[in-house]
């Protein structure tokens, strides 16, 4: 038995990284997708792979109006929704004094307003036996001096995912969340830095994780499917950390 046989899935920022990973094992498990994403060559990419099974959509994930017009498209599609992993997010990574109001506004929209504003308009398509993931950090754990803004944002995400947990399941619908480590992405490796920036911080962090690599998209998809699935049906609330452990290491 496929474990989302017949659900209906929307995934936020499903064109690269984690959320296409999980979007990929998502259809394996049998659901039919929503996917939503900006660039218009991830988003053609995305449609071509899943062809009739998806529905790929341009929706920016800080905005309410294109919120609405998503849930309204999913509305007249599938007429319902089984599960949202809300996974978009913007990083905007910048030393407190390049910080500018539009970039913490954006974070800030993009990684907590916007998802809030999209758990409550999903909800009327959403029923009992229903599941919510949202993808964290464990920036919002631990301390990243350019990532300030954004790890506060993904620590006010996994306050969210506690407190709605209690909400929601009065209505029979479970909210917990996946927080990555450092994960080879798109996402990781479109990051605004010079190339030879960029392989000394890979080596860096890989040589300061105990599992001496970053990690994979395959490897956070996986829980995050059994955090949406009935595999985890009596767990509300919670964050699973996929990060190979960096998180427990004491820097000298
Ligand atoms: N990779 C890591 O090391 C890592 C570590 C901790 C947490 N995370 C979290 O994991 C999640 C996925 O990250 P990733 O590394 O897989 O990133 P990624 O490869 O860059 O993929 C991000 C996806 O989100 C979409 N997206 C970004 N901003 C959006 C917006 N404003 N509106 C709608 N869609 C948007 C992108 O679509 P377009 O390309 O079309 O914009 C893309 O499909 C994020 O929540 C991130 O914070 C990642």
């Amino acid at each position: 038995m496929k474990k989302l046989e017949g659900k209906v899935a929307l995934i936020t920022g499903a064109t690269s990284g984690i959320g296409l990973a999980a979007a990929r094992l998502f259809h394996q498990q049998g659901a039919r997708l929503v996917i939503t994403g900006r660039n218009p060559e991830r988003l053609a990419a995305a449609q071509a792979e899943f062809g009739a099974d998806a529905l790929v959509l341009k929706s920016e994930a800080g905005n309410l109006q294109e919120i609405d017009a998503l849930m309204a498209q999913i509305a007249q599609h599938y007429g319902r929704l089984d599960v949202l992993f809300l996974n978009a997010a913007s990083t905007n990574p910048a030393p407190i004094e390049a910080m500018t109001e539009a970039m913490f506004d954006q974070v800030v929209n993009v990684n907590f307003k916007g998802e809030f504003f999209t758990i409550q308009k999903a909800l009327p398509l959403m029923s009992a036996g229903g599941a919510i993931v949202c993808t964290t950090s464990i920036t919002n754990q631990t301390g990243s001096p350019k990532f300030s803004v954004y790890g506060a944002s993904k620590a006010a995400l996994r306050s969210l995912v506690q407190s709605l947990s209690l909400a929601l399941i009065e209505r029979g619908i479970r909210i917990n969340a996946v927080c990555p480590g450092p994960i080879e992405t798109g996402g990781f490796q479109r990051l605004p830095l010079p190339p030879e920036v960029h392989s000394a911080v890979k080596a860096d962090i890989s040589g300061r994780s105990p599992i001496k690599r970053f990690g994979t998209p395959e490897e956070v998809a996986k829980a995050v499917l059994f955090l949406a699935s009935d595999d985890a049906s009596y767990i509300i609330g919670e964050e699973i950390v996929v990060d190979g452990g960096i998180r427990h290491v004491c820097l000298p």
